[in-house]
């Protein structure tokens, strides 16, 4: 079982989409059951709210339901309990890095599996959803092939 949780600041904007695309593209791979997939914000501000309208949008043109997904804070716990903490940017492994120390080299930044390093722009600020699911395909397909998959 590959146990993956994606993370970045509020966890209703980025995290969730990458961790719905995820979810989503494994099961169409037929390797679901290989995988157990959550996703977090290193902040608690957004703590129980839904996912942002924007991923919303972007998932519900997918046809994937993401309705249940309440936003929460990454714990010490989740440190120990997934494989690999994929983040979204730079200042994310900064927030990580005051919950937990990164002893075992978990925490990876999600187009750093692509290759063309960058962070994904943040569509908090930037409004543009479409980009940043742009990015995260780019870099979640590069995780796959990453794994061998
Ligand atoms: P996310 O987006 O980290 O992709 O979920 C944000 C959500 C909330 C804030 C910033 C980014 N905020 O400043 O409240």
């Amino acid at each position: 079982m590959i146990k993956v949780l994606f993370v970045c600041l509020g966890n209703i904007c980025r995290s969730p989409m990458a961790e719905y695309l995820l979810k989503d593209k494994v099961k169409k791979l037929n390797i679901d059951d290989n995988f157990y997939i959550e996703s977090a914000g290193t902040s608690e501000e957004e703590n129980g709210n839904e996912v942002h309208y924007g991923t919303k949008k972007i998932l519900n043109n997918l046809n994937i339901d993401c309705s249940k997904k309440r936003a929460r804070k990454m714990t010490k716990e989740d440190y120990d309990n997934f494989d690999y903490i994929i983040c979204m940017e730079k200042s994310n492994i900064y927030h990580i890095n005051r919950i937990v120390i990164d002893k075992d080299h978990k925490v990876f930044r999600l187009l750093d599996f692509t290759g063309n390093q960058r962070d994904i722009s943040d569509p908090w600020y930037t409004h543009n959803f479409e980009k940043c699911y742009q990015d995260i395909d780019e870099g979640i397909n590069a995780f796959i092939k990453y794994l061998g998959y």
